[in-house]
């Protein structure tokens, strides 16, 4: 009897860890970024998602507040960049860490912004950082402090 179950065993742990492998592959979280071919500090930001693991699909465009109107997210609220992760758009230079803690804890809303350019936020590394905060944006423009950095 040992004999028999054995090798099955064997199979299906074997199975386990070939579906495991698959499901890892795909946790790479897609992004779309929509950026002008000119902007340094988007290509530093895309670079910081692909560190964290998202997989980035840049569309480069002349046309930045088109797209941003386009997915929903208010002017006043803009940054050089904006971008679409899962069902969220997201705004200028948000740190991986907190689009990360938005897919996990899935509130209702539009998604996040970090408004400007602030000094310091990933993307827009210097020497001398200031304090910024990421806001969480609803679809009707209002917005609260998700995370402060
Ligand atoms: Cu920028
Ligand atoms: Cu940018």
């Amino acid at each position: 009897m040992k004999s028999v179950l054995k090798p099955h065993f064997r199979s299906l742990l074997l199975v386990c860890l070939v579906s495991t492998g698959s499901a890892w592959v795909q946790a790479g979280t897609q992004a779309e970024v929509f950026k002008s071919p000119s902007c340094g500090c988007c290509g530093k930001w895309i670079e910081h998602l692909q560190q964290n693991g998202f997989q980035v699909n840049t569309h480069e465009m002349n046309d930045v507040p088109a797209a941003r109107k386009k997915l929903g997210m208010p002017d006043r609220l803009g940054s050089c960049h904006t971008a679409r992760i899962g069902d969220y758009v997201i705004e200028g230079h948000v740190p991986a860490a907190d689009i990360q803690r938005l897919l996990k804890e899935k509130p209702k809303a539009l998604g996040l912004a970090v408004p400007s350019m602030p000094p310091g936020s990933p993307g827009m590394e210097t020497a001398k950082p200031v304090p910024y905060e990421t806001l969480l944006v609803q679809t009707d423009g209002n917005s609260r402090i998700f995370a402060k950095h």
